[in-house]
């Protein structure tokens, strides 16, 4: 079993990305060719932005959306300890420093409340001038409140969607939240391209018009004419051309990610806790994630989900704050108690739109037999 099936995927759609990638060997326009330009008019109008900035990564696109507003030194930056390193590594990297905020227990997401205890608690010195709101696992942040409390403390709110393409919160696609909004195109992400790749999202022309020039070396008139200090962060024209050809089977794809969530929370009922997704929200599934009841349990579930060549991971199994990398910020261990208990507790299960519902059978019969064992 594959904890996320590519090949099969990539067996549906092969002999089209064939062709796209032999469009693209026919007209040889390797850097922002036309399907770069294509791709981004269809992803801003798939997310509701007026904008769509395409880039070489999800970690580039929260650099340059960082950079974009000028976040440097002496400004905080107020985000989640539980999450993928690059979420809190592009601000450490401007100058900025990282202010972690505990998460909910239920969503693994920012807590709202202890964002509001942090923005107001003038405990760390510095200006606050971000918030960087994670949609983990493909769950969208509570991003009314975020916008709320941001609105209130006159915050510039950045959207975290390397997990979420395709998630909604009311009606609201993912990448539509806040003043910013970056997602990753990484293979393994709900649209993955064959390499790295990822995209920002604005309504505001400025915003664009800088990233624009951040994505090639700060670009003034021409590549030549440099105002600002930028990157090389251009998404390559064959990832766009086959994102196009991801796109067109995407929607089947989320809906059946839906299908196989409900699958796996009625074959697991009352054996693990799967993470909360609230009314008026849908995940975009990237990863399907539960807890167990502690982590000798955890080792048990992947111990026998291991001799039935079921692959599982677990993210993460060390938050932000305790990372050495982040050593320099002074946290230490209890002071994001929520974060650290998940980490102890969570576990991935494989998740793609090709499950069947054998597979699922499978997966959650040793799961509920692990269990067993350990009571
Ligand atoms: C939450 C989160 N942010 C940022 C990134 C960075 O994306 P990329 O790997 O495309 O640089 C990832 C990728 O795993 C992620 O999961």
């Amino acid at each position: 079993m594959e904890f996320i099936d590519l090949k099969y995927q990539q067996s549906l759609i092969r002999e089209n990305i064939q062709k796209a990638i032999d469009q693209i060997f026919d007209h040889g326009q390797y850097i922002m060719g036309p399907e770069v330009t294509e791709l981004e008019a269809q992803l801003a109008l798939f997310t509701n932005s007026n904008y769509c900035v395409s880039c070489s990564s999800g970690t580039d696109a929260l650099y340059m959306a960082l950079m974009a507003y000028d976040i440097g030194p002496g400004d905080l930056v107020y985000t989640s300890p539980f999450t993928f390193i690059a979420t809190a590594e592009v601000i450490s990297l401007t100058g900025a420093t990282p202010v972690f905020v505990d998460v909910n227990s239920f969503t693994f997401n920012i807590d709202p409340e202890k964002l509001e205890q942090a923005i107001s608690s003038d405990g760390i010195k510095g200006e606050p001038r971000a918030i960087l709101g994670v949609d983990i696992f493909g769950l969208p942040a509570d991003y009314e409140q975020i916008e709320t409390i941001g609105t209130k403390h006159d915050l510039i709110i950045i959207e975290d969607a390397a997990q979420s393409f395709g998630a909604e919160y009311r009606g609201r696609k993912a990448g539509s939240f806040g003043h910013l909004r970056a997602t990753s195109f990484f293979p393994a992400k709900p649209l993955g391209c064959y390499g790295d790749g990822g995209a920002i999202f604005t309504d505001d022309e400025g915003i664009k018009d800088k990233l624009l020039s951040i994505r090639v070396h700060g670009q003034g008139k021409d590549k030549y004419e440099n105002t600002r200090l930028g990157l090389n962060g251009r998404l390559d024209t064959l990832q766009a051309g086959i994102l196009l050809e991801k796109l067109k089977i995407f929607s089947n794809e989320f809906n059946q990610r839906q299908k196989i969530v409900r699958l796996y929370n009625q074959y697991l009922e009352n054996c693990v806790t799967p993470q909360l997704i609230p009314d008026g929200y849908l995940s975009a599934w990237a990863q399907y994630s539960v807890l167990a009841e502690n982590s000798i349990v955890r080792t048990e579930i992947q111990k026998a989900l291991q001799l039935k060549n079921v692959p599982t991971a677990v993210y993460y199994k060390t938050p932000l704050h305790l990372q050495e990398a982040f050593a320099y910020l002074g946290y230490k261990q209890g002071d994001f108690p929520v974060s650290e208990d998940i980490s102890t507790r969570i576990l991935s299960l494989p998740m793609h739109p090709y499950l069947t519902e054998q597979e699922i059978i499978t997966v959650c019969s040793a799961v509920q037999e692990s269990i067993l064992s350990v009571v």
